[in-house]
């Protein structure tokens, strides 16, 4: 698997660094507050399972997985939900746990879907924001690396449904894509 990444780009030492680092702004941001963490399914679970770790006050966590309608579409910012949450959100204080923002219709989509579930708050989490490829406006509350456009592959990010399973973040060589 190893050999099919080109660049370490996050070691799991940064990562492990920086979500500790956003676990503790949070924990302040939070205190005292009724969080629940949504975790975005597929991608987020190895942030999510970290992060919520990293969080040292109470909390509850849910799920959600969504699908774009295609790849086609992906642009068209339609998605599905496939798995929604299991508990009700009115009234509580809402974080979005997410691994990638990259053209930014998924989180609009979650924004808008979630927002219209009168949360008392509504704020995003990413561990990797990629600001080059957005097209619409939304930027994370918390972001834990900026990064250039490449492709990008482990701690929960795929290729394929590979990948997945990497414990750092890696740029996956152009090769194994463009077969
Ligand atoms: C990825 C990622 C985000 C989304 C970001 O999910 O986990 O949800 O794409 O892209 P966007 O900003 O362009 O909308 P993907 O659809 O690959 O599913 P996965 O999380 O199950 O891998």
């Amino acid at each position: 698997m190893q050999e099919d990444i080109a660049r370490i780009l996050l070691t799991e030492a940064e990562i492990k660094q920086r979500v500790s680092e956003l676990g503790a702004r949070i924990s302040q941001d939070y205190a005292g507050k009724d969080l629940v963490a949504v975790c975005i399914l597929k991608g987020a679970l190895h942030f999510m399972a970290d992060l919520t770790r990293a969080i040292e006050i109470p909390l509850a966590i849910d799920f959600m997985a969504i699908s774009s309608y295609g790849a086609g579409t992906k642009t068209s910012g339609e998605v599905r939900i496939i798995q929604d949450l299991d508990a009700a959100i009115a009234e509580r204080h809402i974080l979005i746990v997410e691994d990638i923002v990259d053209t930014g219709l998924t989180l609009k989509y979650l924004v808008d879907n979630l927002g219209s579930r009168r949360p008392a708050s509504l704020k995003i989490v990413t561990l990797l924001d990629k600001p080059a490829r957005r097209a619409v406006t939304i930027s994370p509350d918390y972001n834990g690396f900026e990064i250039p456009d490449e492709f990008v592959v482990g701690y929960g990010l795929d290729y394929d449904e590979k990948y997945r399973n990497l414990p750092f973040i890696g740029i996956l060589k152009p090769e194994i894509y463009q077969k």
